[in-house]
């Protein structure tokens, strides 16, 4: 059994061997090369313990959500595509950089998806957002699709899919199959989550092994009603009613 960590040791990005960890703090390995997992750095673990107190109320659920929304954001659009791109620089010299290539949208599968638009607006701007409309049965956990409204040209653009929850994976499978029948290629398509299941996440990387996913945590399963554990209970419900 592994001493336990005396306070000075709690510091810096590997605050502590993983075998010291809490268990609900490091995440289920999924053995998929398109499952990408945020890195599990003390910071984005105290922003989850927040998120997944019961006692934390909707203004810090919202407040902290947001902080890895963001973080999910980001790491997202590490994989889109860059061309290089030099530019001058104000001291008269010339930098080899790079720059984004290709038309991005966003895709948010209502409601609990809705709630990551902002963090993508807010680093990718007046990007275009297209809505799918789909609810989990409660008795059943199965998918329903109500409706859909996307761009256009959807089929030119790299989708970023937002859904906070993959549980089942019922209703990301679903939303993917939307996608792929508007002519959105699997490859160019991402999917940004916070939490996953195991099961969840190896359905979904089974089906579309070629859609990336960027989760910021895969937790230990489902309970019986199909909600995800130790999870954080209803997303929609804790981020616009509770
Ligand atoms: C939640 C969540 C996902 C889905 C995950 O939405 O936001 O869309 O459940 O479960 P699954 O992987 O088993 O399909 P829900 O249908 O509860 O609606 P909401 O967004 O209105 O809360
Ligand atoms: N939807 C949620 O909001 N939470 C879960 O745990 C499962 C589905």
């Amino acid at each position: 059994q592994p001493e336990p960590a005396a306070p000075s040791q709690c510091v810096g990005p590997e605050y502590r061997p993983d075998t010291q960890k809490p268990t609900a703090t490091v995440s289920t390995e999924v053995s998929h090369e398109n499952v990408h997992i945020l890195p599990q750095t003390p910071q984005l673990i105290a922003l989850l313990t927040m998120i997944r107190d019961k006692n934390t109320g909707r203004a810090d659920f919202i407040f902290y959500s947001n902080r890895i929304i963001r973080l999910l954001v980001e790491e997202g659009l590490n994989h889109l595509p860059v061309i290089e791109h030099t530019i001058s620089t104000p001291v008269g010299r010339s930098y080899s950089g790079v720059k984004f290539e290709g038309k991005i949208c966003g895709v948010s599968i209502m409601r609990a998806g809705e709630a990551m638009e902002q963090g993508l607006r807010d680093c990718c701007r007046s990007v275009r957002i297209g809505k799918i409309l789909i609810q989990r049965d409660e008795e059943t956990s199965k998918p329903k699709l109500f409706y859909d409204k996307l761009p256009e040209d959807i089929a030119d653009r790299w989708v970023l899919l937002l859904d906070p929850m993959l549980a089942t994976g019922g209703s990301a499978l679903m939303a993917v199959d939307v996608l792929k029948s508007r002519g959105v290629p699997e490859e160019r398509i991402l999917f940004l989550n916070l939490i996953a299941s195991p099961e969840g996440a190896v359905n979904f990387a089974n089906k579309f092994p070629k859609v990336r996913v960027v989760t910021a945590f895969v937790d230990i399963g489902l309970n019986e009603k199909n909600y995800i554990v130790p999870g954080l209970g209803d997303f929609g419900d804790r981020f616009y009613t509770m």
